[in-house]
């Protein structure tokens, strides 16, 4: 008999004096120097466009938190959105990206981020989360494990494309 599915944790209390909140433009420049940290590369127009789609262009449907601690200072963000009727599936909430400071990890920041997504996503009546993760990052996979999630129906699929210019295959 396959094993139960495993219940979420319990929402655990972030620490004290972190408040998760919808993005502000002031924030911008914290989520950038934070995205920098994982993944080496500042990119302010891509995090400008994703600011525009998901903080204010939201709509209920679309959201980009962050934790600030003490009331100010930005040290996670989290961006998912509800999409409709992909891959056959009715509605579910896709989370797309996710980080901590790295000096604020293993204090519930990331579960705080997380249960605050969810929330919106039940608002709304979606009933499944979703999210994608390169296999060797496991610390997200340790992360999203330890929020309940387990591997989903749906596989990735991917080909190299042409350069632009190049002759077709
Ligand atoms: C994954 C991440 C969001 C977790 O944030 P966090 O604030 O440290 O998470 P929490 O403190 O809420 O931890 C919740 C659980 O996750 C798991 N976890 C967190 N850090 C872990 C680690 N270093 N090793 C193993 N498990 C870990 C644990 O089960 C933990 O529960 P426990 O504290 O009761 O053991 C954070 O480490 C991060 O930003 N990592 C980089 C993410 C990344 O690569 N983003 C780019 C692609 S989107």
């Amino acid at each position: 008999m396959p094993p139960a599915p495993r219940e979420p944790p319990e929402p655990r209390e972030p620490p004290a004096l972190v408040q998760v909140r919808p993005v502000r433009a002031a924030d911008l420049p914290a989520v950038i120097a934070l995205d920098a940290t994982v993944t080496g590369l500042h990119k302010a127009d891509y995090w400008q466009r994703v600011h525009r789609r998901y903080g204010v262009g939201g709509q209920g449907l679309r959201h980009f938190l962050v934790a600030a601690a003490g009331g100010a200072r930005v040290c996670g963000f989290v961006i998912g959105e509800v999409r409709d009727w992909e891959f056959g599936s009715p509605p579910c909430g896709w989370v797309f990206a996710i980080d901590v400071d790295p000096r604020l990890r293993q204090g519930g920041v990331g579960t705080a981020l997380l249960a605050a997504m969810r929330e919106r996503f039940e608002r709304v009546g979606v009933s499944k989360l979703r999210t994608m993760l390169a296999r060797d990052n496991t610390l997200l996979l340790s992360f999203f494990r330890s929020q309940g999630m387990t591997a989903g129906h749906l596989i990735p699929l991917e080909i190299d494309l042409a350069p632009p210019g190049a002759q077709p295959r």
